[in-house]
């Protein structure tokens, strides 16, 4: 039968209950799998298998737990086998309500690290990676993987007990209790339902309190402190590019790169540069460096992968050098500065467009161009785009002034 009667468990409850029970415990092992895996430049692909593997069955214990908990509102509670053991009957149904808890504080804490951060490892699904309310910020992700972090133990807990507790029925008890969750079998005794209130305030007020405990705690700890952080960015606060030695000085920029990751758009900044602008309005000519500190790169949580030796390579080439003779095209704002970029050691020719839009002594400038890393001999371990895709796409939006 599809509904639960007040013997039994019906299909759909206990069709949920072992998708659930199966999709925990793989998003478990996945999780501890992930942790185990050292973070290095030859394990990203693995890890991004492993997490978004791991957050793809988050997500669907999420929407799995909304339709239980629908359902179950819905239906008839089969009678507790042993009312008389009335603490044994209690403390299993504060168990459950925290298994309950659990089924929507790991999936959501987890989808909001995620939504916080910069994607690293995609969620396997067409429907976007952020969450609404959710603005990108390391504290906001920091404080949820924290959460997560923490709330793991009341699951590990609440689990320990449920499952000794099954096993004590099927070897000590020699009752129906697991046949009711696996066949459906009916037992127990009619009764008029019990009340659960107290079951399930005990279960809240735990939840309560660790919740408590996890925020407090990472109020408190360094904002990189957590293991996932080993493969998260060690970003520098994003400083303003220096003033140029040359007649024009940028007073404020960004410069920024969008990369495919996995099937999904990540977009990375570099903290520190500077540029040493030479421009003559008349003639629209002019010649332009720009220096990169890549070590200030931040990609969100892949920051130290794509400072590692496969990409970026910051602790040998922590300088990427663009240098362009600047051209004006016709008598607008457009403009090429036609020059090379030198990037890990390797010097190849870029043209980069842009446009000058010129108000007395400031300019705004406004750069994007899609280079192939390839060129730059950069991710040669990755040869096709299944993990990083081969376009990069760098845009600069600059202030300058004229000195
Ligand atoms: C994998 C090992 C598991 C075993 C052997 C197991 C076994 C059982 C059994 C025998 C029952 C019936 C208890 C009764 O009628 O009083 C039950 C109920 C229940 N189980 Fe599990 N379970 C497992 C995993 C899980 C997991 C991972 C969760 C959720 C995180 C879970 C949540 C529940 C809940 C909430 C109930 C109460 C019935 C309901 O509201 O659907 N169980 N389980
Ligand atoms: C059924 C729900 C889930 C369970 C049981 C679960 C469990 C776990 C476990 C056991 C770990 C390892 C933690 C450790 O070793 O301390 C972990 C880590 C992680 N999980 Fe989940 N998770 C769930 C859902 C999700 C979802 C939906 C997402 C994202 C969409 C997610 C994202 C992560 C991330 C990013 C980490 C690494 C955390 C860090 O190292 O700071 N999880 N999870």
């Amino acid at each position: 039968m599809l509904t639960n009667t007040p013997l039994s468990y019906g299909v759909m409850a206990r069709g949920l209950h072992w998708a659930i029970a199966l999709l925990i415990l793989s998003a478990i092992g996945l999780g501890l799998y992930g942790e185990s895996v050292p973070r290095t430049a030859d394990t990203t692909a693995l890890l991004q298998t492993i997490y978004s593997a791991h957050k793809t069955i988050g997500v669907a214990t999420f929407f799995l737990a909304v339709l239980r908990v629908l359902w179950t509102l819905g239906q008839t509670r089969p009678v507790p086998l042993h009312p008389e053991r009335r603490l044994e009957t209690w403390a299993a149904e504060a168990v459950h309500f925290a298994l309950y808890g659990a089924m929507f504080v790991m999936p959501l804490s987890g989808w909001i690290t995620h939504a916080a951060e910069q994607g690293f490892a995609p969620i396997w699904w067409p429907f976007g990676q952020d969450l609404p309310f959710v603005p990108k910020s390391d504290t906001l992700a920091h404080t949820a993987g924290h959460v997560h972090k923490t709330a793991i133990w009341v699951l590990y807990t609440a689990l320990a007990l449920h499952v000794l507790g099954a096993l004590k029925h099927v070897l000590i008890d020699r009752d129906a209790t697991m046949a009711r969750m696996t066949t459906g079998r009916a037992a127990g005794r009619e009764a008029p339902p019990a009340t659960q209130g107290a079951a399930a305030v005990a279960a809240l007020a735990i939840w309560i309190a660790v919740l408590l405990f996890a925020l407090l705690g990472s109020a408190g700890l360094p904002a990189h402190g957590t293991a996932q952080d080993e493969a998260r960015a060690t970003t520098p606060a994003p400083a303003a590019p220096d003033a140029a030695t040359g007649n024009w000085a940028v007073t404020q920029g960004s410069l920024s790169f969008d990369v495919v990751q996995m099937g999904a758009k990540v977009q990375g900044h570099f903290g520190n540069w500077t540029a040493d602008i030479h421009y003559d309005e008349g003639s629209g000519t002019g010649h332009v460096t720009v220096q990169i500190d890549t070590t200030s790169l931040d990609l969100g949580s892949v920051t130290d992968q794509a400072k590692g030796s496969e990409f970026f390579n910051v602790s040998h080439f922590a300088t990427a050098t663009f240098e362009g003779d600047i051209t004006r095209k016709g008598t607008g704002p457009d403009h090429i500065a036609t020059g090379s970029l030198t990037l890990i050691g390797t010097t190849a020719p870029l043209t980069l467009p842009f446009t000058l839009d010129l108000q007395g002594d400031t300019a705004h400038m406004t750069a994007q161009v899609t280079i192939d890393r390839r060129d730059w001999k950069m991710g040669a371990a990755y040869p096709d785009e299944g993990t990083v895709g081969f376009p990069i796409t760098v845009s600069v939006d600059l202030q300058a002034r004229k000195s």
